[in-house]
C-alpha cells in the first residue's frame, strides 16, 4: 500500500512536471480505488479491447472468452500473476510497451490500454488479485 502511494505521487509528479515544461497534453493520472475486484474492474477491459477475439477456448492462452475462464486462467496454471512482484506478472507486462513477445503490445493493434487502465491492472495484482 505504501509502494502504491508512493507511485501515485511519482506519477502525479512527474505529469505535473512534463505539463509545465511543454504543454504536451499528459493524461491525468487516476489513483486507482482500493478493493478492485476482476469481474468488476478488470474483465471488463477486456471486452472493451475485444480480447476474446483471440483468446477464446483452444486458441491463444490465456482464454479470456468469459470473467471466469479469463480469471481462472490468469491466476493459475501459468505464471501469468507473480504476487511478490506484480510489475513483473506476464499479464500486466502484455498489456504495457514492455511485452517482448511475437505479437508485441496487447491488444496486438492499438488503441491500447491507457496509462490509466494499466495502472489499474497492476493496481489489482498488487491488491492481491481478487476476483
Ligand atoms: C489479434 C489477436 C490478439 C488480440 C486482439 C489480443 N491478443 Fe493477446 N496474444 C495474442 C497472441 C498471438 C499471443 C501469443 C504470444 C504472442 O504472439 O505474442 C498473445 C499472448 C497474450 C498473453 C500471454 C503473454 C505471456 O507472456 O504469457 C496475454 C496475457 C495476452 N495476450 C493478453 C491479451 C489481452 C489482455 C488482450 C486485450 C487487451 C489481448 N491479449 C488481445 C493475440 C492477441
Amino acid at each position: 500500500m505504501k509502494k502504491l502511494f508512493f507511485i501515485s505521487v511519482a506519477l502525479l509528479a512527474l505529469s505535473i512536471q512534463s505539463c509545465k515544461k511543454d504543454y504536451l497534453y499528459v493524461q491525468k493520472f487516476v489513483p486507482p480505488p482500493p478493493d478492485l475486484s476482476f469481474a468488476t474492474n478488470i474483465y471488463p477491459l477486456m471486452t472493451s479491447y475485444n480480447c476474446a477475439n483471440c483468446h477464446s477456448p483452444g486458441d491463444n492462452f490465456p482464454d479470456l472468452s468469459t470473467s471466469q475462464n479469463a480469471y481462472s486462467d490468469i491466476t493459475t496454471g501459468n505464471p501469468q500473476l507473480i504476487n511478490s512482484n506484480p510489475a513483473s506478472s506476464r499479464f500486466y507486462i502484455a498489456v504495457t510497451s514492455a511485452y517482448n513477445g511475437i505479437s508485441g503490445q496487447m491488444p496486438t493493434n492499438a488503441p491500447y490500454l491507457t496509462s490509466n487502465e494499466q495502472e489499474l491492472v497492476l493496481a489489482w495484482i498488487s491488491q492481491g488479485a481478487k476476483p
